[in-house]
């Protein structure tokens, strides 16, 4: 594996790999005399805004031995319009790994492609594949492994993360419901690509019923700020509050990519009882990606 573009074209085998040695990074942490990015400097381009994606890429990449080196796409000249082509050429010269946030899944690949070094999908419109890594590495440290498991992702089920949820249930085999509007759910023909275990419903309470797990992410993703007021009508009632709890019974596992808005996606007093996983999920950001930046190929 040269590149982390997405979910989806990572087998069962490469996503073992990268949750064993995520569980490795985190023990290990502060102890790593091999520094695998030893003399590296690794550009983080992004065009979104990022709090845990940025910190836990530029912690990781030092805790490695690398240079982070960032640039908010606004500062330099792909901002004014200069290709993501040459933009790629220009730092293929001169870094030896990139991490990308940005919005066409295809300017990531197209970077990958050109740059010829080590790229990294840091979020784009169609996955986020290193949120879904660490929230797999944060299921398996706290129920022991995703097998029989059942997750439920309440919200916008055609987000980032809920494609890049799909993938994942598509490749490791557990159960993934989706609960979302109408007009929010997935491709019909991409959730039938990825398999039978998929289901996708507008009905919270019932995806939400003896399920292992309940997630959500925001109703408004990065990029959609211009549909704000037809998100807010449609998502209402899409949120994971105590009914939903209550439906899955038991003690589900609450998870939240984060950012959290309150009182839309997620009831406060959910979100506060479920702290610990949340941040957890969070931290596990910088271990996941720090078994990532290890794995890649060189
Ligand atoms: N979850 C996530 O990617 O957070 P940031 O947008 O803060 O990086
Ligand atoms: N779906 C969200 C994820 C944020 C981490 C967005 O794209 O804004």
């Amino acid at each position: 594996m040269k590149h982390l573009l997405d979910i989806e074209t990572l087998d069962r085998g490469d996503i073992d790999r990268i949750l064993a040695k995520a569980a490795e990074m985190k023990k290990t942490r502060g102890r790593h005399p091999d520094a695998p990015l030893k003399d590296e400097c690794w550009v983080l381009m992004f065009s979104k805004s990022s709090t845990r994606t940025r910190l836990s890429f530029e912690v990781g990449i030092r805790e490695l031995g690398g240079q982070p080196i960032f640039l908010a796409a606004n500062d330099i000249q792909l901002g004014r319009g200069e290709p993501i082509r040459d933009t790629a050429r220009v730092i293929g010269r001169m870094a030896q790994g990139a991490v990308i946030r940005t919005y066409a899944q295809g300017d990531v690949e197209e970077f990958a492609e050109l740059s010829g070094i080590r790229t990294i999908n840091a979020l784009t419109d169609l996955e986020h594949p290193c949120q879904i890594l660490s929230d797999l590495l944060t299921i398996v440290e706290k129920r022991g492994s995703l097998d029989g498991l059942t997750v439920t992702f309440i919200g916008d089920g055609d987000c980032n993360v809920a494609r890049s949820w799909i993938w994942a249930a598509s490749k490791l085999g557990f159960d993934l419901r989706i609960a979302a509007p109408a007009k929010f759910q997935p491709p019909a023909d991409l959730v039938a690509r990825a398999g039978k275990n998929i289901t996708v419903t507008t009905d919270v309470a019932a995806a939400s019923r003896g399920s292992d797990v309940l997630y959500t992410d925001v109703w408004i993703s990065m990029g959609k700020e211009d549909e704000a007021a037809f998100r807010l009508a449609q998502f209402s009632g899409y949120q994971i509050n105590k009914a939903a709890v209550d439906e899955a019974g038991g003690s589900p596992l609450v998870m939240h990519c984060l950012p959290a808005y309150r009182g839309k996606e997620i009831t406060d007093d959910v979100f506060e009882a479920n702290a610990r996983t949340i941040f957890d999920q969070a931290e596990n950001r910088l271990h996941a990606q720090k078994a990532v930046l290890a794995l890649l190929e060189k």
